[in-house]
């Protein structure tokens, strides 16, 4: 673990705004810097509620965001990005549109393929158009960060891309945006802002500077994500998970996240499950197996969850378990078609995620991954 003298650096954009109502205050920036040729990056959903951004001019929609985007879906964002030469780009969504307008913003004519920027610094800057987020779920905290990601369909692995060069000149957090967001996805994506806290939190590389955010980003989802999955419309609630989005945002830069995603990513490339749903699954795993090596951090965590638990392994996999299982997601492998013969592939592809197992507090063997899949089913 690193300590307070321990160098960091911390990368945020220039403004962010946060607040009910605050979404319109897009269109009244980009009129003060003179953008009058705008770029939308949405889903088909919030393409279809652009107007609440307030923006004017000349303004192309981009209405074809999918979850868990993949290269073809980036494809035909460049394209739209290529024909409208905007000045501004906007990404207007989860984060699933957000990553893809970073990736606009950079990669819309520039000599560089994504090939070229996969992995850190790649990207040659400076970016020529400025770059919006406005999130529309709480969340990826993609609108704080530096990273997008894009699924190969060929390797069925995530391409991250990280960069300077993709961070938003300005970032909109308007929680009444995420009023409209079904139960079911606001409990994954709630999980997963609390999967980046709690991951940071816990992480080989976490630092003093970022747990502040980390702990508090999870207190905000123990207090408010089951509220919200009952009630879509409780303003309150709604706030405070688009803060811990936010905060576990602040949580990826510098620290990021650890096993838990790298074992959760092979659930959505191989298999579609959405983001959160599978940090969700995996996440009492994870966070058991790492109680032994991050034993304080943890009863920290479930602390901030409102779960008190023993230091003993098997009540924090049961109150971990019992978290994301009474917020309705589903708990088990099995029930989310995927085959048992895949658990091999599965382990073969998230033992290869370094970046991310190489933070994990206690090392994740090829062997332990395949057992938790196991239990996990
Ligand atoms: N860049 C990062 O740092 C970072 C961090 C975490 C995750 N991610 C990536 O983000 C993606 C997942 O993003 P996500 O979980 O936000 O989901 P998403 O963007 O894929 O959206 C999920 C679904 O919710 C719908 N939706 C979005 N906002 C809505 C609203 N307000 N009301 C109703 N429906 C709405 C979308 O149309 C979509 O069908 C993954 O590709 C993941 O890898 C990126
Ligand atoms: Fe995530």
């Amino acid at each position: 673990m690193v300590s307070l003298d321990s160098p960091i650096t911390i990368i945020r954009p220039e403004i962010i705004e946060f607040g009910v109502g605050t979404a319109e205050r897009l269109g009244k920036w980009a009129s003060d810097k003179g953008y009058a040729r705008i770029l939308v990056i949405s889903d088909a959903f919030n393409a279809t509620r652009v107007d609440t951004l307030g923006l004017k001019g000349e303004i192309t929609v981009f209405a074809d965001v999918t979850p868990e985007p993949d290269t073809a879906n980036l494809d035909k964002v460049l394209a739209a990005a290529n024909a409208a030469d905007a000045q501004l780009v906007v990404g207007f969504g989860g984060g699933s549109a957000m990553d893809l307008a970073k990736l606009a913003a950079v990669l819309a004519g520039s000599s560089q393929t994504l090939r070229e920027v996969v992995g850190p610094n790649k990207v040659h800057g400076p970016r020529r158009v400025a770059l919006a987020q406005v999130p529309t779920t709480a969340g990826t905290g993609s609108e704080a960060g530096i990273r997008a990601l894009v699924t190969n369909p060929e390797t069925m692995a995530k391409l991250a891309v990280e960069s300077i060069h993709m961070l938003a000149d300005i970032a909109v957090i308007d929680p009444a945006l995420t009023f409209t967001v079904p139960a079911r996805t606001t409990a994954a994506t709630g999980v997963d802002a609390m999967a980046h806290c709690v991951e940071a939190f816990t992480n080989r590389k976490a630092h003093p500077m970022i747990d502040l955010y980390a702990i508090e980003g999870t207190r905000l989802v123990g207090k408010y994500l089951a509220r919200a999955v009952k009630d879509g419309a409780d303003a309150e609630a709604r706030a405070g998970l688009a803060l811990a989005s936010l905060y576990g945002g602040f949580c990826l830069g510098p620290v990021n996240t650890a096993g838990g995603h790298a074992l959760a990513y092979p659930l959505g490339t191989r298999w579609h499950i959405a983001h959160g749903a599978a940090n969700a699954l995996i996440f009492p795993h994870v966070l058991a197996f790492n109680t032994p090596s991050a034993t304080e951090k943890t009863r920290a965590v479930m602390d901030a969850l409102g779960r008190k638990t023993s230091d003993d392994v098997q009540s924090v996999f049961d109150a971990a378990y019992n978290f994301c299982a009474d917020l309705g997601i589903e708990m088990k492998l099995s029930a989310l078609g995927v085959p048992d013969s895949d658990l091999d592939a599965m382990a073969d592809d998230a033992f290869a995620i370094r970046r991310l197992l190489d933070n994990n507090p206690r090392d994740l063997a090829r062997a332990d991954i395949r057992s938790i899949y196991e239990a996990a089913y």
